[in-house]
């Protein structure tokens, strides 16, 4: 199998949850503390290579005690990693807090060395890229190194995704670089302006991505699903339960690595949006995110009674 190669951010998880969200100027008391394995590239490297994808992860890192989780939950996974080590910076981290009621979020999330990726440290992996079944990164790192490896991909003929989270505002020329673009709603309404409430804003949304010039869109829609649309169909996928919802921390990057295996093994599109939809509603059943990825034969299991 080719290999999938994700460019983004490792980052040490710090979750919080408390009964609602503190205000400014407020301290509150919490319920529970949880340090773990996130950055949205990271994650979905994880969920790739824990759903059976030849998974390779280009990142930045410090030197301390959390290169050594990123380290840690690679190995687990059996994510290679392809990386620089940044002497002058730090492993980054997340503030994630989370209403114990609700399940609603907030976060900060400081990239640290992975913010200082640069676009050398893509050319350095140019073979490798050249080389994939799939491409993917998203916008937690900076723009420019994204760009330059969606430029190579996509001049190789490797599959391209972009998954643009958290929300930017992309240069015009992103667009015809990405084959796939995975936002969820708020990135939709950024990127174009519209609003996305329903379905069919949802699709007018698409619609105006396909306009900028992206091969398709695969929208997700949180407890709706998400929403395939290219030049001639679209395809609604609804949630795929796996059980009762303990955190949706993730839940997009177990979306997006999920559909990374499912492209790089050729999987009709209908498939590779169940398969992506099945890996999403096994993370969303677990407390974390990277360590809630599930494993190949969890997710099949799951495909297979769904
Ligand atoms: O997508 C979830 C991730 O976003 C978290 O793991 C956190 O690190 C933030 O980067
Ligand atoms: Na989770």
């Amino acid at each position: 199998m080719k290999p999938i190669v994700n460019l983004g951010i490792f980052v040490a998880d710090c979750a919080f949850r408390s009964a609602r969200l503190p205000k400014t100027g407020e301290t509150i008391l919490g319920n529970s503390f949880a340090l773990g394995p996130g950055g949205k590239g990271s994650n979905q490297a994880v969920a790739s290579a824990m759903a059976g994808g030849v998974t390779h992860f280009i990142t930045r890192l410090g030197n301390d005690d959390f290169a050594a989780m990123a380290d840690g939950i690679w190995r687990k996974a059996g994510v290679t990693p392809e990386i620089t080590v940044d002497h002058d910076s730090f492993t980054g981290a997340a503030a994630i807090l989370v209403d114990d009621s609700t399940g609603a979020n907030a976060i900060i999330v400081t990239p640290g060395a992975a913010g200082r990726i640069t676009e050398g440290d893509i050319e350095a992996r140019r073979a490798l890229i050249e080389r994939a079944a799939v491409f993917i990164t998203q916008l937690e790192q900076l723009i420019p190194p994204a760009l330059r490896g969606l430029q190579i991909a996509k001049a190789a003929g490797v599959t391209t995704i972009l998954n643009p989270a958290p929300a930017a505002e992309l240069p015009a020329e992103t667009f015809p670089l990405c084959d796939y673009l995975t936002p969820n709603e708020s990135e939709a309404e950024l990127l174009t302006g519209l609003p996305v409430t329903n379905l069919a804003e949802a699709e007018a949304a698409a619609d105006a991505l396909l306009a900028k010039g992206v091969g398709a869109v695969v929208m997700t829609l949180g407890g709706n699903g998400a929403l395939y649309r290219d030049k001639t169909r679209s395809l609604h996928q609804p949630i795929i339960s796996a059980g009762k919802v303990a955190d949706t921390t993730g839940a997009g990057d177990a979306f997006n690595g999920g559909f990374c295996v499912a492209l790089a093994e050729g999987q009709p599109i209908e498939q590779a949006l169940r398969f992506a939809a099945a890996t999403a509603g096994i993370s969303v059943t677990r407390r974390g995110a990277a360590a809630s990825m599930p494993a190949r034969a969890e997710i099949d299991a799951l495909l297979a009674r769904a």
